[in-house]
């Protein structure tokens, strides 16, 4: 399932300087430089536009060095457009410039990524970076996000809940974590709801649960505990989604997939904690077994809920893991989750939605967003609407009958069944990039991995 990074080239490759260049910085670069290579670079109008390579050259004709407009872009994205803009097959080093190496490298090795397997035509080939300038940590989360962007691109007929489950375990085998995977008949015993979800599927829901610890760590080691909505394919059920509303939902696991890749960083940094990660792998079908709105679910938690709306799917998987979950007593515990179309409604595609019942963890995710330009937004768990969830037969509705505050409504939902001491942030994640921009690839996009990842590495119990 692991794959190299595109965009790192074979030891020994004999690497260029590539330089990044903003809008500001043009005037006294065409200064510094010899006056014909100057002359050169006007011809060509170069402006440091974000996305625009030039070559320098050299000696002997053949260049000695690139120049990548970065625009307004932080590295992190602009640095993304290098392995596309530069010459198919050549090799780089990030030059020295007015941001950080790391930011840039990363940022290269991203915007190298490309999901081209299942085209049976020899793609275009990229640049790439020469891998001795790659710290160890950009290779690291490079690869969780090409990771979970992987398996956000795969189409569900070669990615249902058990090819899920398998990835899952396989990223665990690497690390040495303890697994547990339920599948069968086992799965409607230990998790009601989510099960309820999977009925309907030909391809039978299964959960993994992974446990780690950081190599230098014991059991007083903070516990982060991870829960992923992974539904496969999300048609709403008996709730039918519109053909143009399904037609994406093969990114209905992004949440799985997103901390998939974030434990996996975890664990190959070797971070000093413990870690949990809950995965629950379902395909949201319709059949004569699938669940039916207005059917009453037990869930983990003991509390009984109404199925108001069977695309309501992503909340019946999460209570679950998440009840599970609280029961170690985690300090941070986490959820990701294709959730809400309400959500995007809100903020958009680019701007997750947090909510969290912890001012302190909110402010170092959102300020960990910040730092890396993977940003959130929070949004209100807002005890006012509450009673929308009221259901005159079950302890409460999945959903609620007015048409307003989707997202929100949601993550209510959820906070019943996590426990007011236990601190909880719920990610309510698009994992999709519409276009391509640099860096950005259209397709899957691990949107919220490399804030979380740094939040996590900054927390102390
Ligand atoms: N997976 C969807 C939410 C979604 C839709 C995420 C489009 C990103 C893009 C989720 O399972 C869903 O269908 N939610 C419903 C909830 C409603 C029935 C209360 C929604 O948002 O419409
Ligand atoms: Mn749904
Ligand atoms: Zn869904």
């Amino acid at each position: 399932m692991a794959r190299e990074l595109a965009g790192l080239a074979a030891d020994g490759d004999m690497a260029l300087p590539l330089y990044g260049v903003r809008p500001g910085g043009v005037a006294a670069l065409l200064a510094e430089l010899p006056p014909e290579e100057a002359a050169m670079l006007r011809f060509q109008n170069f402006a440091g536009q974000a996305g625009v390579a030039t070559l320098l050259p050299g000696p002997a004709g053949a260049p000695r060095a690139a120049l990548l407009g970065l625009g307004g872009e932080p590295a992190v994205h602009g640095f993304g457009a290098a392995a596309g803009a530069l010459p198919a097959g050549s090799v780089w080093r990030i030059a020295a410039g007015e941001y950080s190496p790391e930011d840039a490298a990363l940022g290269f090795l991203l915007g190298a990524y490309r999901f081209e397997h299942l085209k049976t035509k020899t793609q275009k080939k990229l640049a790439q970076l020469e891998p001795s300038q790659v710290p160890e940590r950009v290779r690291v989360v490079a690869q969780a996000v090409c990771t979970a962007r992987d398996l956000i691109n795969t189409p569900a007929n070669l990615l249902g809940p058990a090819e899920l489950a398998r990835a899952v375990l396989e990223v665990g085998a690497r690390f040495g974590a303890r697994a547990a995977h339920v599948h069968g008949g086992e799965v409607a015993a230990r998790y009601p709801a989510l099960a309820a979800v999977g009925a309907g599927s030909e391809r039978g829901p299964e959960v993994v649960v992974l446990a780690w610890q950081g190599s230098n760590t014991d059991a007083h080691a903070p516990l982060l505990s991870l829960c992923g909505k992974g539904v496969c394919f999300d048609t709403g059920g008996y709730d039918l989604k519109p053909g143009a509303a399904m037609l994406r939902m093969k990114k209905d696991m992004g949440g799985a997939a997103i901390l998939l890749g974030l434990a996996q960083a975890v664990m190959a940094l070797d971070l000093p904690l413990r870690l949990q990660l809950r995965i629950g792998c379902v395909e949201n079908s319709i059949s004569g077994h699938a669940m039916r709105p207005s059917d009453v679910l037990q869930t983990v938690a003991g509390l009984s809920v109404e199925v108001g709306n069977t695309d309501a799917e992503g909340r019946l998987v999460l209570c679950d893991l998440l009840a599970e979950a609280a029961r170690e007593s985690p300090d941070w515990l986490i959820d990701a989750a294709t959730l809400t179309g309400a959500a995007r409604v809100a903020l958009g595609p680019d701007l997750p939605a947090l909510f969290c019942n912890d001012d302190r963890l909110a402010e170092t995710i959102l300020a960990a967003g910040r730092l890396v330009h993977d940003p959130l937004w929070r949004l209100p768990l807002f005890d006012g609407y509450a009673a929308w969830l009221d259901s005159p037969v079950a302890d409460l509705n999945t959903v609620s009958a007015k048409p307003m505050a989707g997202a929100i409504v949601a993550a209510l939902f959820l906070r019943h069944f996590v426990p007011a001491g236990v601190a909880w942030a719920h990610v309510d994640v698009y994992g999709w990039n519409d276009s391509t921009r640099p860096g950005r690839p259209e397709g899957g996009e691990a949107q919220t991995l490399r804030a979380l990842l740094s939040a996590v590495e900054s927390l102390k119990a």
